[in-house]
């Protein structure tokens, strides 16, 4: 299986509404609350225009010239003087899980997070999603909050 890795074609709207797509479905996987229909997309794509920078880290990654995974990383100020990542999405294609593609993205945007001396990457992890949750440990990361949720 041979992947290749690079940051995202932000001119390329192809691309970017691709991963909007699939981005705005990750969470059919495992929130109940949440339903999707065609303005998720377009919801999508607007919060990647005016909430992720171009020195944010937004890869993907291609296996014969399809996007089969892609990663979002920010970076936010932590007062007074330091900054942190927050992980807003992590996509691998069902086609190619398994094979890795998840862990490298993760570790290509630690690097990006070291070479920036972000003091340290947080993501948040639904309950229902085991497999990111596994990830997650596996590259070392550790449960540091619980998010609570009323349903009205
Ligand atoms: C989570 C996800 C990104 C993993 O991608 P991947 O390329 O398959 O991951 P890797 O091959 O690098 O596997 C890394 C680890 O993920 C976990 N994992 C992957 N597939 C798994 C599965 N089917 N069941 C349980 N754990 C799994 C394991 O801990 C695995 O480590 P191992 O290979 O040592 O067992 C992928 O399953 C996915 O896109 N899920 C849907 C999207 C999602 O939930 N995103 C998070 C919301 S922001």
């Amino acid at each position: 299986l041979e992947i290749k890795y690079r940051t995202i074609d932000r001119e390329n709207l192809e691309e970017l509404k691709f991963v909007a797509a699939e981005d705005s479905k990750i969470p059919l996987l495992y929130d109940s609350e949440y339903t999707w229909n065609e303005l998720s997309t377009s919801a999508r794509l607007e919060f990647y225009k005016l909430q992720i920078a171009v020195s944010d880290f937004f890869e993907v990654a291609i296996s014969n010239d399809k996007i089969v995974g892609f990663h979002i990383v920010k970076k936010v100020p932590y007062p007074p003087d330091l900054f942190a990542g927050i992980i807003i999405t992590l996509w691998v294609s069902p086609l190619v899980r398994g094979n890795g593609v998840g862990t490298t993205l993760k570790l290509r945007a630690e690097k990006w997070a070291k070479y920036l001396s972000l003091s340290y990457l947080q993501t948040g992890v639904h309950t229902n999603n085991p497999q990111m949750l596994s990830i997650n440990e596996k590259n070392g990361f550790s449960i540091t909050q619980y998010t609570l949720r009323k349903k009205l």
